[in-house]
């Protein structure tokens, strides 16, 4: 699937942006589930979860169960006090995660892709596992900023071996908050990471505070239905979308099976939904 000279350039940058990998209509096709599963769900049931009053650990709860699950994450301020929408749900959604790709079967089809998967074995995972999914909606004007991280943070094996695959539905650009990667940045190390805490709950442990050198970033400007690649380990951001203009993305997660999973990894699935592959 890849070529010779697209492998080197994952492995020395980091990154790999393959445009047009997936048929604009599988993009539509995508988008129009997403925006069913919003019109079937009821908002104003999880403004009790999200409203800027409402508790702290009801969200993270919330959060922390939805990685056997379809979970509807909120915007900051879509809700009042009173747990009511402040704007239209169609536009006051930040994201869906974390288990689409094995609960939806329009979500499965467009994962399990055998082009993607001949990728992802060509990047060096034999045993591919798909262990997260999200949908983006990087709303026209309000899209909320995403800060630098690296995913292997969030999502540990030993060895480490999270692959990230971010698909673009959407053109995206500076003007939209399109995707920002550092490249060369993988060989940096792990800075931070996120793991469950008997004592505290969720802690953030850093392991290096030295903070990424964000001048050296690459705006990574695509059309739809590009595929992105990033290693586990290398630093990404977006900024915030001020324009009219949307910006969905659909971001999968894979991991090697024969790498061990992590039991204080924040994202645990149900035993009745073991992970699988292509
Ligand atoms: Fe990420």
């Amino acid at each position: 699937m890849l070529t010779a000279e697209e492998i080197a350039a994952f492995h020395k940058d980091g990154f790999l942006v393959l445009e047009r990998f997936v048929a604009p209509e599988a993009c539509d096709a995508l988008r129009a589930r997403a925006e069913a599963l919003v019109a079937e769900v009821d908002a104003e049931a999880l403004g009790s979860v999200f409203s800027t009053t409402s508790r702290v650990q009801d969200r993270d709860d919330y959060f922390l169960g939805s990685g056997g699950a379809i979970g509807f994450f909120f915007e900051a301020e879509a809700f009042d006090a009173e747990g009511r929408l402040a704007v239209p749900k169609e536009r006051a959604l930040n994201k869906l995660g974390h288990a689409m790709h094995d609960l939806d079967p329009v979500f499965d089809r467009f994962s399990r892709n055998p082009e993607v998967a001949a990728a992802v074995a060509d990047l060096g995972l034999a045993e591919a596992r798909l262990l997260q999914s999200m949908y983006i909606f990087k709303q026209p004007g309000i899209g909320g900023e995403v800060v630098p991280h690296q995913d292997a943070t969030f999502l540990r094996t030993e060895p480490s071996s999270v692959l990230g695959l971010w698909f673009a539905l959407e053109d995206a650009d500076r003007d939209n908050g399109c995707l920002w990667a550092l490249p060369g940045g993988q060989e940096l190390g792990l800075k931070s990471l996120y793991r469950r805490d008997s004592a505290e709950g969720m802690v953030m442990e850093v392991l290096d505070g030295s903070p990424f050198d964000l001048t050296a970033g690459r705006p990574l400007e695509v059309p739809k239905g590009t595929m992105v690649v990033l290693h586990g380990l290398l630093p990404h951001w977006s900024a915030p979308n001020r324009s009219p203009r949307s910006r969905h993305a659909y971001t999968l997660h894979v991991i090697d099976g024969r790498a061990r999973y992590l039991a204080d990894n924040w994202l645990q699935r149900p035993p009745e939904l073991p992970l699988r592959g292509f």
